[in-house]
């Protein structure tokens, strides 16, 4: 490789020399498959994508335009080149697999204008075998110190009117249906932005290390091309930049089939290595709550005859808890503010709810209590209480606090992915870990991959999860949901869905209901990943379901190892996770509305040794409308050559713990 790195810095220098103009540089992924060129023409900066030696990316413009100056667009030329290799791997505390490998060629060009101030930024391109990601950095320098970026000219010239799976940019918290249709019909969407080609090639734009900046969102601007459209302040300015700086990766992962997507470790490399001295205190976990019972109008947040979030009802969950295996109970609703949502205390409970004695009992018992911070987008609020309210949980020995931000625009004008909300959710995390308080962060901006750096940060919303089965008017998730948001949202990491409904109708809301059977719902639990998950339902109805349950309380949250048998976006997903603590293997599958028969070679499963498959799956007649809580369960020995043939439901799936027999 080194050798082809100094051909390609030959030829381009060569370039250089003879006229200063229009050179161009290459660099290709380790194993040669994917290959970037960077150039300049007419004084603008471009790049181009090649995969197998096909064109993915076409001539593609960079830059941006500026307020009050000249943009950082059309005068520019190719100063300097230098090339890097990086070969390493990394150990996650929690995650999809315990070891990343961080294998990419990288590429960074100084871009400099031709005449006039002379400003300068960098283009650093790395190149991973699934993808690659790009980022300007701008270096400290005389004549470009504080400036404001009016927009972000990046473009993503595709190859092709690719069909695309999407929600709209500013749809409230990102809780939004994922549609599938052609790239030149598309509106402004939000990343991840899941594409399939015409070849059956898969394509995903995200980004990377969402650092004081404004989220990226893509607008398409003619039957191919995508245009980056940061989110703005209310203002209208989009980033408000002081040199030196960066904005984050944009990134695209390549994949030959929809699984491989789920695979990409990109988003992580492309983010700094873990920032806090001490992580040990950082445990994921599975967790309950006094919450599904809200939502099914069964208790209230606020005070009142049906409040939720008491003593007795706290202790009573920690029981539940202990005798289960779990490690935390979130309780909802009990501090003072429901009543208005806007003005919350963070530090007063509510008369019935007494956190000293919750805590000290669940301390007796092995279970935290998980707090809860919802804002109602008052953020300004919420900043002037967060020492005081980060310290009383840490007092109380609450090491993981669900946030929230309900609301369309925080503090009544900003977006929550525009640069101010980045800002404040940056901050929240920083702040936290200071007090060794894990965060689960509800209506974020979407999330990047800054887990890497912020171990504390474990999980976040963004996603149409659970809650929208209890009162959705248009009648809940449909059940192709969950076969689309893994690929879609899930690639920007770990998402607080909160699977495990054992009781799909809300008798107040009769017109929407859980539209899966209930074997997918334990499934759900190995195909959404989270390092801290949620048992969503009331504990009476786990008291009442107590075999199905048994999958719940034995699926780990951390896990070794993730492979993906099949996939096939929109319509069916199988997982297969190793346990980070133990030999044994889950799996999960799952399909859409329609029936499939899950062939499954246990290929993973260590060779010459046995495995006894405890299966939780839909009956002959499940079905998700009409039949949907029938399961069977049984167990047979297996090993690494068998093959697994099990019928998914109508909206069904199918859950396997697989113990190793020693
Ligand atoms: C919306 C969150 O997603 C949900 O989990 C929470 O219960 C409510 N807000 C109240 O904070």
């Amino acid at each position: 490789m080194k050798s082809f790195f100094k051909y390609l810095v030959l030829i381009a220098m060569a370039g250089l020399m003879a006229c200063q103009r229009n050179a161009h540089f290459n660099v290709a992924s380790p194993d040669d498959k994917i290959v970037v060129t960077l150039g300049e023409e007419n004084g603008r900066v471009y790049y181009e994508v090649f995969h197998d030696s096909k064109p993915v990316v076409l001539q593609s413009f960079l830059g941006f335009t500026l307020k009050a100056t000249d943009n950082l667009e059309d005068n520019f030329y190719l100063k300097d080149v230098s090339y890097a290799e990086v070969n390493k791997t990394w150990e996650q505390q929690w995650g999809e697999e315990r070891f990343v490998d961080e294998v990419y060629n990288e590429m960074k060009v100084l871009v400099e204008e031709k005449s006039g101030d002379k400003r300068q930024f960098y283009i650093t391109f790395r190149l991973f075998n699934d993808g690659f990601g790009f980022r300007y950095e701008f270096p400290e320098q005389a004549n470009l110190k504080k400036f404001t970026i009016m927009d972000e000219q990046t473009e993503f010239v595709l190859n092709g009117n690719h069909t695309a799976w999407s929600i709209p940019y500013d749809i409230e918290a990102y809780e939004g249906l994922y549609r599938q249709m052609p790239i030149s019909e598309l509106d402004t969407v939000c990343s991840p932005l899941t594409m399939k080609t015409a070849d059956g090639l898969y394509l995903a734009i995200h980004e990377a290390n969402l650092t004081d900046y404004a989220a990226m969102n893509l607008y398409p601007t003619g039957d191919s091309t995508l245009k980056v459209y940061l989110t703005p302040w209310s203002s209208g300015e989009k980033v408000f930049m002081k040199a030196p700086h960066q904005t984050p990766w944009r990134t695209m992962i390549i994949a030959d089939n929809a699984g491989d997507l789920l695979l990409s470790r990109l988003m992580l490399n492309l983010n700094e290595p873990c920032q806090l001295e001490d992580t040990s205190w950082i445990k994921p976990g599975r967790y309950i709550g006094i919450w599904w019972g809200m939502h099914m109008k069964h208790y209230t947040w606020h005070e009142g005859p049906q409040h939720g979030a008491t003593t007795e009802n706290t202790m009573r969950y920690m029981d539940f808890a202990a005798e289960h295996g779990f490690s935390g109970v979130l309780v909802e609703g009990w501090n003072k503010g429901w009543d208005d949502w806007q003005h919350f205390s963070f530090t007063e409970p509510y008369a019935d709810f007494d956190l000293k004695a919750v805590t000290e009992y669940g301390a007796t018992k092995g279970v935290k209590l998980i707090g809860h911070h919802e804002t109602g987008g008052n953020v300004n609020n919420y900043e002037a209480q967060l020492d005081d309210a980060f310290n009383l949980y840490h007092q109380h020995g609450v090491s993981v606090v669900k946030t929230g931000y309900v609301g369309t625009l925080l503090n009544g004008n900003e977006m929550h992915s525009g640069q101010y909300a980045v800002r404040h959710y940056r901050h929240v995390i920083e702040k936290a870990a200071r007090s060794q308080i894990m965060i689960d962060n509800h209506e974020p901006v979407m999330p990047t991959g800054l887990q890497r750096t912020f171990p504390n940060l474990m999980t976040q919303e963004g996603v149409r999860g659970q809650e929208w089965n209890a009162w959705a008017g248009d009648g809940g998730n449909p059940p192709n949901h969950t076969t689309i948001i893994p690929f879609t949202r899930g690639l920007a990491g770990p998402m607080d869905f909160t699977p495990g409904i054992f009781n799909f109708d809300n008798p107040e809301m009769p017109q929407t209901r859980v539209q899966t059977t209930l074997a997918k719902q334990l499934a759900l639990s190995v195909i959404l990943y989270s390092p801290l998950q949620m048992a969503a339902d009331m504990i009476e109805n786990y008291q009442n379901n107590p075999e199905p349950f048994e999958f719940i309380k034995a699926c780990p949250v951390n896990w070794a190892q993730t492979v993906v048998p099949e996939a096939e976006i929109g319509e069916y997903v199988t997982i297969a996770r190793k346990d980070r603590d133990s030999d044994n293997w889950f799996v999960g599958s799952i399909t859409n509305e329609h029936q499939r028969e899950l062939v499954l070679p246990l290929d993973f499963l260590e060779p010459n040794t046995r495995y006894m498959a405890q299966v939780f799956k839909d009956a002959e007649e499940t079905d998700y409308l009409s039949n949907p809580y029938e399961l069977i369960e049984e167990e047979l020995e297996v090993n690494a050559h068998t093959v697994l043939k099990i019928g998914l439901a109508p909206g069904g799936g199918t859950a396997i713990i697989l113990t190793k027999i020693e």
